[in-house]
């Protein structure tokens, strides 16, 4: 403990050195980090704070320190703790030059692949409650219900991960506030969904080609197959440039040739798959073809 707390000094404004220490949040930092990727510099030691306190209280532990003994030995706790310190936000058709991209210059080929029988296969990773997930998933199948059949009768699958729980479980549910799905397209909302009530539920064609999985993408990947497509943004916004670039590699490596990765407008592809991806559009990268 540093001598200013030790004199009962707050690191951090409000809050009691006694409760929450700069050690405390470089503990929880450390842990984080080392589980998820994601980096808190010193300017989130307030978040950190006001997004434990309520699992601190709940577990009934006094203190910080306490608390972080339980989550180092209980991994129901640290997982609870990961999910809090994720941040989920998204939106529908977020950078929607994205979508427009996919829907001018890949989905023809992709509807060629469907068409021929063979397997198409999206990713999004990172998918937060599945406002992207379902933004991909009605601009790949189209306005045309009829022109979709080869997608939706096809072996076409896109897959969405997460790390937290309450974002898969948040897209597996496929329900959002009719208000949230403003900036799609109308004709791609009136043909994959129906709105009740304020709510919006994709429709039980979407679903049925979606696959929503808890994934940790740092650690290894259980997907034998290649991908055409593969969207993960404003997830690397959280992670350090070796953990950006390892992770790019591997996303590289996981798609087809000729596929399509698409990431947010602050991120870049660095380190060795630069090699492989070359730069199509603001954020899109093509893999070479082999
Ligand atoms: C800001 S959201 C982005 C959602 C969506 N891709 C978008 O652009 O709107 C970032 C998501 O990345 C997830 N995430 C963070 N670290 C992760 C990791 N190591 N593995 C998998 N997902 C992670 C978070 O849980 C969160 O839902």
């Amino acid at each position: 403990m540093i001598a200013a707390e030790a004199d009962g000094y707050a690191p951090f404004p409000g809050i009691s050195a006694q409760i929450y220490s700069r050690a405390d949040f470089e503990a929880v930092r450390d842990i984080v980090y080392e589980i998820a990727g994601i980096v808190l510099p010193p300017g989130k030691a307030t978040l950190v704070y006001s997004r434990l306190a309520p699992l601190v209280r709940e577990s009934g532990r006094q203190t910080f320190a306490r608390y972080i003994e339980l989550i180092r030995g209980d991994e129901a706790a640290l997982r609870k703790a990961i999910n809090a310190l994720t941040t989920n936000h998204t939106f529908f058709y977020r950078e929607a030059h994205h979508f427009e991209h996919l829907a001018r210059h890949v989905r023809p080929v992709l509807l060629e692949k469907a068409r021929a029988g063979e397997p198409v296969r999206l990713w999004s990773a990172g998918c937060s409650t599945g406002e992207e997930l379902y933004s991909l998933a009605m601009t790949l199948l189209g306005p045309d219900k009829g022109q979709a059949q080869p997608f939706l009768k096809g072996n076409t699958v896109i897959l969405a991960t997460d790390l937290a729980d309450h974002a898969v479980a948040g897209a597996k549910a496929a329900r959002y506030p009719a208000e949230a799905l403003k900036d799609v397209p109308a004709d791609l909302v009136r043909a994959w969904s129906s709105t009740r009530d304020g709510e919006t539920e994709m429709a039980p064609a979407v679903r049925g080609m979606i696959r929503v999985r808890r994934l940790n993408l740092l650690n290894a990947w259980p997907m034998k197959r290649g991908f055409d497509v593969i969207f993960c943004r404003n997830v690397m916004i959280y992670f350090d440039q070796p953990t950006k670039d390892r992770l790019v590699a591997r996303f590289a490596d996981q798609l087809l040739p000729g596929g399509h990765l698409y990431i947010g407008h602050s991120e870049r592809v660095g380190g060795p798959a630069q090699q492989v991806m070359s730069l199509v559009g603001s954020t899109i990268y093509r893999k070479d073809q082999a």
